[in-house]
């Protein structure tokens, strides 16, 4: 009975703990993308979970984050990941512009996986 008792306490104490690193680590999530770059706003802000892509669905960090190096992605976490760090909101020319660039990495994969939202309102709801 007494050892039993043990037990549960050692389970709740655990729980308790798990509780408190999960939301600890869940202020820090990404759920939005609101680019500061973006002036004079259109649309709000788009609904993105960082946790649901990178580790839920395991998806590559490699198929939304790169470097090209001689035509060859090489970043690795320590390496940049701000996208408006090197897309502008207008484009000199060489690099994709910063809408376009979030636009085609996010529509295109959901598209290409059938998995995701494709509309305006889904990705930017009121
Ligand atoms: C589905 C696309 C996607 C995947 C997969 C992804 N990321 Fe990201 N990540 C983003 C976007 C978008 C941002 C925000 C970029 C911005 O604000 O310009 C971001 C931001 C970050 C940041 C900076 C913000 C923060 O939370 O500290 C880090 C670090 C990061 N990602 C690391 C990773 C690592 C490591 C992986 C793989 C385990 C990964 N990402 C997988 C899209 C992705
Ligand atoms: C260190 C600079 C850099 C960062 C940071 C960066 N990109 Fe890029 N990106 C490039 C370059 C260079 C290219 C190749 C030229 C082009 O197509 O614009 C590129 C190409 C792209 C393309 C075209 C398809 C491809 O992969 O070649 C997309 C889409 C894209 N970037 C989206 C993003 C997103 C979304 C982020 C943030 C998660 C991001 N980029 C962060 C430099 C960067
Ligand atoms: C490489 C593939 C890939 C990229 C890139 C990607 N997504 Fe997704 N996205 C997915 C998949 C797969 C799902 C379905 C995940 C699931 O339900 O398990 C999803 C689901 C979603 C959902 C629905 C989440 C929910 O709660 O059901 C939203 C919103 C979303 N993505 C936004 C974005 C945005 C914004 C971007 C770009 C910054 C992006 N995604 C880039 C693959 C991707
Ligand atoms: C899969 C998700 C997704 C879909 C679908 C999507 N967007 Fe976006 N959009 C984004 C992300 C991510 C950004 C960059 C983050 C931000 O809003 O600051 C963005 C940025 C924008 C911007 C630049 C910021 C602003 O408000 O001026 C506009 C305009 C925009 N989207 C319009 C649209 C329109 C119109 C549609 C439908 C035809 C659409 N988007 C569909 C994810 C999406």
């Amino acid at each position: 009975m007494k050892k039993n008792n043990i037990v549960l306490y050692a389970a709740i104490a655990g729980l308790a703990l798990l509780w408190f690193v999960c939301s600890a680590y869940a202020q820090d999530e990404i759920k939005l993308l609101k680019n500061d770059s973006f002036i004079d706003r259109e649309r709000p802000g788009a609904v993105f979970s960082h946790t649901l892509h990178a580790d839920k669905a395991g998806i590559d960090c490699l198929a939304c984050h790169h470097i090209y190096k001689n035509g060859e992605n090489v970043w690795d976490d320590s390496a940049e990941t701000e996208c408006a760090e090197c897309h502008k909101v207008e484009s000199g020319g060489k690099t994709m512009p910063l809408m376009k660039a979030f636009h085609t990495n996010c529509k295109g994969c959901h598209e290409k996986e059938n998995k995701g939202p494709l509309t305006c309102g889904e990705c930017h709801p009121k």
